[in-house]
C-alpha cells in the first residue's frame, strides 16, 4: 500500500494536468450542437484507461457511448466492485457569469473551475488515478474492478438502463461505488445513504391563437402567463407545504435519530444563507434547512417561459406560458402517483379559458440504504484514513437515478462517497473542483479496496 500512496503523492502535478485535458472536452450531452464532443469525450477517456493499464471499451447506443474499463483479468476468484461516473456535463448557461471560460480549465486558490470539474469528471478521475497506482506500481489489488462511465447522467441515463440489462452478467458485483455527491467541508467527509427521487413535468396553456395587441384586446381574453402564474403559486401555501392533495401521504418521515444526526452538521442557517446569497431562507416549516433539502419532498419551478424577453417593451398578452416543474421525492413516495397528483391538481386550477397541456418527463424512486452494514463502515474507515478527519453520515436533496438501476438489476447497493463542497457550483456558473478534494479522493479509492475485497 506504501508504494500506491506514494506514486499518488509523487504524481499529483500530471494528475491535475490531465484532468484539466479531460475538462476541455465540452461534453454537453443535452444539447446536440454537441453530440461530436461527447463522442470525442468517450474516446478520450477509453483512450486515457487503456494507457494506465485497464481494458477498456466503448459502446455505442442509440445516444451517447458509455465507456467500460476493467482490471485485467487474473486467475481465481476475487470480489468484483464497480465504480460509477458520468463524464456528460450540463450546459454552461449562462456563459456571461463564469470568470474564466467553462471549457478552459484554470487552477486558482487551489481548485481547479470548468464546467464538469466536480459533476463528474474530477470525482471519477481521481478512482482512476487510484486504479492507475496500484497497476503502473505492479501492487496487488485485491478485487476486480470494473469501471461504467456514463454519457447520459444529466439527461436521464436511458442507454445505461438498456446496457445494464443487456451486460447483467458481465456486471455482476459485490457493490457499486459512486462518488457523485457532496461533502460538507473538507474536515467532514461524507458517506451519503440517502438520495432524494425526482419526478419531471412540463405544463403549457395555450390562450389566443397568436399574440395580441394588449391595448386592442387586453382586458377581454385571459392571459396565459397571468393563469399560469396563477396556477402554480395556487402548489404552494404560505408555511412552504406543497398543496397537492395526497402529495406527503405516504413521504416516509425523519427518525428521531436522524434528525439528532443533522443537527451535528456544520454549515449553519446563517452561512448557508450567506452561501447562498438570498435575503432570507424559505422552505417547509418544522424543519431545519438540511432537513429540508435533504430528506422533504419539494416542488420546484426549473424555468418558466412566456411572451417577449427581447430588448424593451412589446405590449402584448402572450398566446402561451408554459413551466418546466420537478418535485423532488423521498423514499416511499412513488414518482408515477405523484406526478398523476400534480397533474390532477394543475387540471384542477386551470380555468375554462385557456387550454392545458401537460408532458410527461423523467421520474425517479428516492434512495435509502442505512448506513450499518460492514461495507459502509469500511468505506467510512477509508475516509478517515484519507482525509484525516472523522466522517460524517449524509442524506442528501439531488438524485442519481441509475443507482436504483444497479439495486434492481444486478442487485447491488451503491456506496456513495462524495468529494464536492458545498460551494463548488455544480450546475452553475464557475464550476470547480477543490484539488485536495482530487488527491484525498484518490487515496480514499486507494485505501478502500483492500478493505472492500477483505469482508
Ligand atoms: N451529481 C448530481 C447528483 C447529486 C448532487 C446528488 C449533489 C447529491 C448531491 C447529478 O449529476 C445530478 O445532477 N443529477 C440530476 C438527476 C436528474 C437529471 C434526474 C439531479 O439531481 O438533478
Ligand atoms: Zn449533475
Amino acid at each position: 500500500m506504501q508504494s500506491v500512496l506514494d506514486y499518488l503523492t509523487a504524481h499529483r502535478a500530471r494528475f491535475e494536468e490531465e484532468l484539466c485535458e479531460y475538462l476541455r472536452l465540452p461534453s454537453v450531452s443535452a444539447q446536440t450542437d454537441h453530440d461530436c464532443d461527447t463522442r470525442a469525450t468517450a474516446d478520450w477517456l477509453m483512450k486515457h484507461c487503456r494507457a494506465i493499464g485497464l481494458k477498456a471499451r466503448k459502446h455505442t447506443t442509440d445516444f451517447h457511448p458509455i465507456v467500460t474499463a476493467s482490471t485485467p483479468k487474473r486467475a481465481g476468484r476475487r470480489p468484483h466492485f464497480l465504480v460509477y461516473g458520468h463524464y456528460d456535463v450540463q450546459p454552461p448557461d449562462p456563459l456571461e457569469e463564469w470568470d474564466t471560460p467553462p471549457f478552459e480549465p484554470t487552477i486558482r486558490k487551489g481548485a481547479v473551475y470548468a464546467r464538469g470539474a466536480t459533476d463528474n469528471k474530477g470525482q471519477h478521475f481521481a478512482h482512476l488515478k487510484a486504479v492507475e497506482a496500484f497497476l503502473q506500481t505492479g501492487s496487488e489489488l485485491p478485487c476486480d474492478l470494473t469501471f461504467v462511465i456514463e454519457g447520459e447522467e444529466e439527461v436521464g441515463s436511458e442507454s445505461l438502463v438498456k446496457f445494464l440489462r443487456q451486460k447483467k452478467k458481465d456486471l455482476q458485483c459485490d457493490a457499486v461505488v459512486v462518488s457523485d455527491t457532496g461533502m460538507p467541508s473538507k474536515k467532514h467527509p461524507a458517506l451519503t445513504y440517502s438520495l432524494r427521487g425526482v419526478t419531471a413535468l412540463e405544463v403549457t396553456v395555450r390562450g389566443p391563437k397568436a399574440d395580441l395587441h394588449s391595448g386592442i384586446y387586453g382586458g377581454s381574453v385571459d392571459n396565459p402567463a397571468l393563469v399560469l402564474c396563477q396556477m402554480l403559486a395556487a402548489l404552494r401555501d404560505k408555511r412552504g407545504r406543497i398543496a397537492v392533495p395526497g402529495f406527503y401521504d405516504r413521504a416516509q418521515k425523519l427518525t428521531r435519530y436522524e434528525r439528532e444526526q443533522m443537527k451535528r452538521l456544520p454549515i449553519s442557517a446563517a452561512q448557508y444563507r450567506r452561501l447562498l446569497g438570498v435575503k432570507a431562507l424559505f422552505g417547509e416549516m418544522g424543519y431545519t434547512h438540511h432537513e429540508q433539502r435533504s430528506a422533504r419532498p419539494t416542488l420546484e419551478i426549473n424555468g418558466l417561459t412566456s411572451g417577449y424577453q427581447g430588448e424593451g417593451s412589446k405590449t402584448i398578452v402572450p398566446a402561451w406560458a408554459s413551466a418546466k416543474i420537478t418535485c423532488r421525492l423521498v423514499p416511499n413516495q412513488d414518482p408515477c402517483e405523484i406526478n398523476r397528483l400534480l397533474k390532477r391538481q394543475l387540471k384542477k386550477l386551470c380555468p375554462p379559458s385557456v387550454k392545458l397541456e401537460i408532458e410527461d418527463g423523467h421520474g425517479a424512486e428516492a434512495y435509502h440504504v442505512p448506513p450499518t452494514g460492514p461495507q459502509a463502515q469500511v468505506a467510512l474507515e477509508a475516509l478517515r484514513e484519507a482525509f484525516g478527519h472523522e466522517p460524517v453520515i449524509l442524506r442528501e436533496g439531488g438524485s442519481i437515478p441509475i443507482i436504483n438501476e444497479f439495486k434492481k438489476v444486478l442487485g447491488a447497493d451503491s456506496l456513495l462517497l462524495g468529494l464536492a463542497l458545498p460551494d463548488d457550483n455544480l450546475h452553475s456558473p464557475n464550476e470547480k473542483f477543490d484539488l485536495d478534494c482530487f488527491h484525498n479522493g484518490a487515496e480514499m479509492s486507494a485505501r478502500l479496496w483492500p478493505k472492500l475485497a477483505a469482508i
